[in-house]
Parts: C-alpha cells; structure tokens; sequence
C-alpha cells in the first residue's frame, strides 16, 4: 500500500471513486426494495447517536433474498467500469437527510483508505469484500492498518462520521460483489462531502494482527 501525501480538505479530491456515478431513476430503489426509503427516513427522525444503526437495521430488514436477487439483477445490468468500483444512485432524499446508492466491485476494485464526514451504513448484497480497519495517529497525521475481516453477503455494518471509522473495501475474491450504502448527506454533495481520504502510514504494510473472520 502506497503512502498518500496528505488528508485531503473536504474541498478536494475526496471522492470514493474516480469515476462519476451513474445516476438512474431516483425511485429506483422504491421499485426494487418497495418501502425501504421510507424506513431509513423514520431511521433519520430519531435520536441522532442511534441513526446510523437503525438505518442498518432498516436495510436488514428490507433486503431479504428476493429484493436482494431483484436489486443485484438490477446493478448487474448497468454500465459499470473495468478499471474502478461503480456506484449508482439508487434513491435520493427529497429532504436531504440521505441518499442511497449501490457500489458495484469487480475482482481487485478497491476504495481509497477513507473517514467520513457523516454517518453510513452499508449491506453486501453480493459476492464477498475484504474491510480494513485503521487507526488515525494524531501525531503523525496518517492512518495505520490494525484489522481486516471478510463481509460476505448478508452482512451489514454501520458508523458514525469522524476519525474512529477509518476503513477501506476491497474485492479481493474472484467473483463481482454488489454492496448498499447510505450516507446521512444529500445527494448533490454525495461525491464530495462524504469520504475524506486518509494518508496511510507504513505501519500498514505489516499489520499485527491481520483477522480474517
Ligand atoms: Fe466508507
């Protein structure tokens, strides 16, 4: 892993992918996962420390085996890139409060080491992806590996904004993975005020330990 210059401003390059995402129809997650919007909206009104894991518990509760195979036919059938990891809008909050989109990754597509501005909450929905975890050092301004686990399909995960979720996806399968995130920032802001690229430390080439679960 190559070291990155700096932490970048939010004002900057700190998009998730380089490529821009692919917006579709705003209700298409409405069609797919009918009352799903709805749900992460009550998940929104309530009280803000528990939001991002009601928004996970929402997307749990969703998804089951048939709106899952619906919604990844779906992202399977879109315009993706061969050289980096795809997004599509999938649903955009009239209010702002969220916006929900689907990340499509190819074998060895990966994201930047990154925090977030706000919270999120995502669910695999396909294939399987590798998350490392990382630790900020405040003293040297940069981000160090400490953990890695598999999140197989099914699995879900959540976090508030700010410097203790700092973590990286990666497919690092042979199969293509399709995942769900929602992040608590209106969708004209989603490709720059959500992920803050991290620099990394050399102590993440030789982690210890390394958990593969
Ligand atoms: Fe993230």
């Amino acid at each position: 892993m190559q070291t990155s210059p700096s932490v970048q401003s939010s004002h900057r390059a700190n998009l998730a992918s380089p490529v821009g995402m692919h917006a579709q129809s705003e209700s298409l997650l409405e069609l797919e996962v009918p009352g799903l919007a709805a749900s992460i909206r009550q998940a929104c009104l309530g009280e803000a420390d528990l939001v991002p894991y009601r928004v996970r518990q929402a997307l749990n509760q969703a998804l089951d085996r048939a709106s899952t195979q619906r919604l990844v036919k779906t992202i399977m059938s879109m315009p993706y890139s061969a050289q980096t990891y795809t997004r599509h809008l999938l649903y955009a909050d009239p209010a702002g409060m969220f916006t929900v989109v689907a990340l499509r990754w190819d074998p060895t597509q990966g994201s930047p080491v990154h925090a977030h501005y706000t919270w999120c909450a995502y669910r695999v929905l396909r294939g399987v992806l590798s998350e490392s975890h990382f630790e900020y050092d405040r003293s040297i301004e940069r981000a160090y590996l400490f953990n890695r686990v598999k999140r197989a399909a099914g699995q879900s995960v959540c976090g508030h904004g700010g410097m203790d979720f700092i973590h990286r996806l990666h497919n690092v399968s042979d199969q293509t993975a399709v995942s769900i995130h929602v992040y608590g920032m209106d969708a004209a802001r989603i490709s720059s005020h959500v992920n803050r690229i991290m620099a990394v430390s050399l102590r993440a080439e030789t982690p210890s330990p390394v958990q593969e679960k």
